[in-house]
C-alpha cells in the first residue's frame, strides 16, 4: 500500500513547505482543485524541483463531453503528471475517449475513475442518483474497467469488492483515511490504516491528519511504518 499526501494548503507557499519537509519520502502528492487553480503548473514543476521522484496525482475529477474530457486528458498528459482522474458518472464513453486519446503516447499518466464522493452518506447519495452507494460504485467501477481505466477512487469499505467485481490488479485509492483516529471532519465514511490494508487499497489519499499534524514529517514516518507492517 502507498501514500498519497494532499496538498489543500491555503497558499503555494505553505504546500511547497509541506512538501520539502516530506521530500525524503516515497510518496504520492495529490493536487486538487485549489492549489491548482490557484498555482497551476507553477507548483506542478516546483515540486518537480523539489524531489523528481515525487509522483503526483492531479486530483480535478473531469467531467464533461467525452471530446472535452479527451481534450482535457491530453493537455494534463503534457504536464507530466503521473495520475489524475475523472468522474465515471461521465460515462462510459467519455472515459472510452480518453483512454483512446491517451493511447499513442509513449507514457501516460495513469487514469482513476471516481465512484462515489466520500463526502456522501446513504441519503445524500440517494438523493441524487435514486440508487443505494454500493450499487451504483460496482456500476461505475465495471464501467470504468470496460473503458480501459487503471483504477478506481473509492470508499475505504468498497474497496476489496470492486477488485472482486474487477480485477486484483485494477487499482484502487482510497481518502477518508483517518489513519490513528483522528476527526472525520466533513469526511461521512472514514477508516483506519488497517482497514484499508484488510480492504487491499492500493492507494492511501491523506489530508488534514497530515498537514495539521504538529510535525507533518512525523506523522508521514508513523502511516509509512505502520503500512509495511
Ligand atoms: O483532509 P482529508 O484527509 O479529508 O483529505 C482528503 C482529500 O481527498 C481531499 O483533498 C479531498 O478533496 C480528496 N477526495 C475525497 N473524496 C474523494 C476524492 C477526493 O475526499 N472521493
Amino acid at each position: 500500500m502507498q501514500l498519497c499526501v494532499a496538498l489543500d494548503l491555503p497558499s503555494m507557499k505553505e504546500n511547497l513547505e509541506l512538501a520539502k519537509e516530506l521530500k525524503t519520502f516515497d510518496i504520492w502528492l495529490k493536487v486538487g482543485f485549489r492549489s491548482f487553480i490557484r498555482d497551476g503548473r507553477t507548483l506542478l514543476s516546483e515540486l518537480k524541483n523539489l524531489n523528481p521522484s515525487f509522483r503526483i496525482f492531479l486530483d480535478l475529477k473531469l467531467y464533461d463531453i467525452p471530446n472535452t474530457m479527451a481534450d482535457a486528458a491530453e493537455e494534463i498528459a503534457k504536464m507530466d503528471v503521473d495520475m489524475f482522474n475523472v468522474h465515471a458518472s461521465a460515462g462510459k464513453e467519455a472515459m472510452q475517449r480518453v483512454m483512446h486519446r491517451l493511447e499513442p503516447l509513449k507514457k501516460r499518466p495513469l487514469v482513476l475513475a471516481v465512484t462515489v464522493l466520500t463526502s456522501f452518506d446513504y441519503h445524500t447519495f440517494k438523493e441524487i442518483y435514486s440508487n443505494d452507494i454500493e450499487e451504483k460504485a460496482k456500476q461505475f467501477a465495471l464501467q470504468s474497467y470496460q473503458a480501459g481505466l487503471d483504477g478506481v477512487v473509492c470508499s475505504v469499505f468498497e474497496s476489496s469488492m470492486l477488485k472482486h467485481e474487477t480485477e486484483p490488479g485494477f487499482i484502487t485509492l482510497t481518502p477518508g483515511i483517518r489513519p490513528f483516529g483522528e476527526p472525520s471532519e466533513d469526511q461521512k465514511r472514514v477508516a483506519d490504516i488497517e482497514t484499508a490494508k484488510r480492504e487491499k487499497v492500493d492507494i492511501i489519499v491523506v489530508g488534514r491528519p497530515v498537514y495539521k499534524a504538529k510535525k507533518p514529517a512525523e506523522a508521514v514516518e508513523r502511516i509509512l511504518q505502520n503500512l509495511s507492517v
